[in-house]
């Protein structure tokens, strides 16, 4: 099982964002740990990173061609894009919504996802474990 780990804006900033919402893990650590623990349960990982909507849009395109299942972390575009949620809308793979913060206890813009409902399912909140639920969920889904 093949599976694309799509890191949205910001992310390429990890180590230096806020550690209390974030971790202090770089984007580089980060991905080494979800590629270790897809390993263990079974999943290939591939990692893209992109401040660009337009980039990520056609990243959500291309998935379907290669991949078995998504995980999402769109940062802020998770909150108003439309266009994000429309291109993972027209994909026949299944997507997973994953944040580092929980998203529910900042900012009452961070509330809304416009992401969520055309995703399986959303994971917050847990730092990089998040991603590791996400994996585990994709592994009885598939
Ligand atoms: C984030 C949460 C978003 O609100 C924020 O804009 C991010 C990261 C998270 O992983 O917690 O950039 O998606």
């Amino acid at each position: 099982m093949k599976i694309l780990v799509i890191q949205g804006p910001n992310l390429n900033r990890l180590g230096k964002r806020t550690e209390f919402h974030y971790g202090a893990m770089t984007l580089e650590a980060l991905n080494g740990v979800i590629r270790d623990y897809g390993d263990t349960i079974g999943f290939e990982t591939d990692f893209l990173q992109s401040n660009h909507e337009g980039q990520l849009i056609d990243w959500i395109h291309e998935s379907e061609k290669k991949y078995d299942a998504v995980l999402i972390n769109p940062g802020a575009f998770t909150h108003y894009s439309y266009a994000i949620r429309d291109a993972i809308e027209s994909v026949d793979i299944p997507f997973v919504e994953v944040h580092l913060s929980n998203i529910y206890e900042r900012e009452t813009f961070r509330h809304v996802s416009v992401i969520a409902p055309v995703c399986r399912k959303q994971v917050y909140g847990m730092k990089e474990k998040s991603y590791f639920d996400a994996l585990d969920y994709l592994k009885t889904l598939l």
